[in-house]
């Protein structure tokens, strides 16, 4: 399937990670159009970049004409229909299956017949995703860490209908965003989901196992272990929702006790403590 030279990349959600991968599309120099449900909802994602750029300008690490050219290759809609001149779709909305068939079929109505389609996926199958459409060829996963505009890693996720094209012109827009892209098969958990999910729920059942506080695993974590962030702090950081997510849907495809969420964190998420967006996970945040 031949594929347009990326120029212009749509961005759906533009939560801590859609917000993310847009700030990384806008430094490269992509026209990028962010696209959230609510104009309030676009309007802080556009602020939480605005902040971001503002701090590497603060720091020296970019200019303030930089910092202005790189916001003004920003737009925002609540509408889809704008998508319509995008080479380049990343999805990064909500870990629901059936909200990313959803798009996913919308956006193959809106689009020419040759954008490129990725999914930021963490632990779904990009393949059940790429059903959505009609031309499969197209879609690929592009899955970034958070926080994305921090984490060099980009995993490029070939489908089983990918083409190559596609799957080599993401790979190419990861490198133009400054990352270190790895291609892969769309297995659950593509790479490093697949080792690092069950990795944390391990260290949430030692918790309880060793009576041990969330501020002292994290401390063991650090200094003994060489994380550069404890476990605790890490599952805040991703979200708790999150975190069960991916880690329920890991355990549904390898059924491997260790990708179960703990007893303890599904708790959390269904007491809405969900860690830094929601202001209390693990630790509180004013
Ligand atoms: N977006 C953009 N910029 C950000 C940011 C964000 N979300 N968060 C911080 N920054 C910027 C800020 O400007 C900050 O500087 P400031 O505090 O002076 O304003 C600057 O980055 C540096 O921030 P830190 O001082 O916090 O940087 P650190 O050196 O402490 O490193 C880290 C932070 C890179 C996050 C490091 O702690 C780390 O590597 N942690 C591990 C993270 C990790 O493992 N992520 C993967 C999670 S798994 C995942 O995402 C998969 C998914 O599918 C679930």
């Amino acid at each position: 399937m031949a594929v347009p030279e990326v120029r212009t990349i749509g961005v759906v959600g533009l939560g801590a990670m859609g917000a993310g991968i847009a700030q990384l599309a806008v430094e490269a120099g992509y026209k990028t159009i962010g696209r959230e449900v609510t104009d309030d909802l676009g309007a802080h994602a556009a602020e939480r970049i605005a902040h971001f750029l503002q701090r590497k300008v603060d720091k020296e690490r970019m200019s303030v004409d930089q910092r202005e050219a790189a916001l003004a290759r920003l737009s925002l809609t609540c509408a889809l229909d704008d998508l319509a001149e995008c080479d380049l779709v990343i999805e990064a909305i909500v870990e629901d299956l059936d909200a990313k068939l959803g798009v996913f079929a919308e956006l193959e109505s809106i689009v020419r017949p040759d954008t490129i389609l990725a999914t930021n996926t963490s632990a779904l199958s990009v393949t059940e995703i790429a059903a959505a459409v009609e031309t499969p060829a197209r879609v690929v996963g592009m899955h970034f860490f958070n926080p994305a505009p921090l984490m060099p890693l980009v995993e490029i996720v070939r489908a089983e209908l990918s083409s190559d094209d596609a799957v080599e012109a993401a790979h190419a827009v990861g490198e133009r965003m400054g990352k270190r892209p790895v291609r892969c098969h769309d297995t659950p958990g593509f790479v490093v989901n697949r080792v690092l999910i069950p990795l944390l729920n391990d260290c949430i059942r030692v918790l309880d196992e060793a009576h041990v506080s969330p501020e002292d695993l994290d401390v063991a974590m650090t200094s003994g272990a060489g994380w550069p962030m404890g476990p605790c702090t890490l599952v805040d950081l991703v979200g708790i929702d999150v975190h069960v997510h991916a880690s329920e849907a890991l355990y549904a495809k390898l059924r491997e006790p260790r990708m179960a969420p703990p007893p303890r964190i599904v708790a959390m998420k269904s007491a809405g403590l969900l860690g830094r967006k929601s202001g209390r996970g693990f630790y509180r945040y004013d």
